[in-house]
């Protein structure tokens, strides 16, 4: 079977109503069309979604991340149901970190269910720390954690070596 080949892009007015489709399906406060739209043009936003390099037309996964200051925010991110656990969103938010890190922002906050093992075992994969727990912050009484990724990294000079330790070991 040939191996699918992906590449992310910016998101345009093309992908919405699939982007919809797929909050709708998947998430507990899901993105409405219009609120997607306004993101297009959101210049502190980051919207890109990750298409088949075959057609370009499906969306296999999408991710926003909005900018603040030296900070950002992961405010979606999704994988499409029939290509998850292949490594996709890893890969992803790994170029969405490191697209963040080259603007100079310093760390990356989200906001997580509890329940949600599979993108708490991503988020803790690539270094996300949980900073605090919100009470119902979800429909239903779910609650969520407040999930933290430190980019820079500072350096402590050591009597034999330098040593570089990651910032996400400090609280
Ligand atoms: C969370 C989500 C984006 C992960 O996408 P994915 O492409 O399947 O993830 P990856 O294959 O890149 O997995 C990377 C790591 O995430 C964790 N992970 C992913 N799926 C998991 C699962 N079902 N159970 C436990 N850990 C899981 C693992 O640590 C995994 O590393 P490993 O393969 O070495 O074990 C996907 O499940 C999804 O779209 N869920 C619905 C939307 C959602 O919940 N988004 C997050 C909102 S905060």
């Amino acid at each position: 079977m040939k191996k699918l080949s992906y590449s992310p892009r910016p998101a345009t007015e093309d992908d919405i109503s699939q982007v919809a489709e797929l909050e709708k399906g998947s998430m507990l406060k899901p993105w409405s069309k219009s609120s997607l739209d306004e993101e297009l043009t959101n210049e502190n936003s980051i919207f890109w979604v990750v298409t088949d390099d075959d057609t370009d037309s499906e969306v296999l996964a999408y991710a926003i991340v909005r900018k603040a200051l030296n900070e950002s925010h992961l405010l979606t991110i999704l994988v499409k149901k029939e290509h998850r656990k292949q490594g996709i969103a890893e890969w992803f938010l790994r170029k969405l970190i490191n697209k963040c890190e080259k603007e100079q922002i310093e760390s990356m906050f989200l906001d997580v269910s509890v329940k949600n093992t599979s993108a708490i075992g991503l988020y803790q994969k690539l270094g996300f720390i949980i900073v605090r727990t919100i009470k119902d912050f979800y429909p239903d009484n779910i609650s969520a954690y407040s999930m933290v990724y430190k980019m820079k990294q500072i350096k402590i000079d050591l009597p034999e070596k330098e040593a570089t330790i990651e910032r996400k070991n400090f609280n």
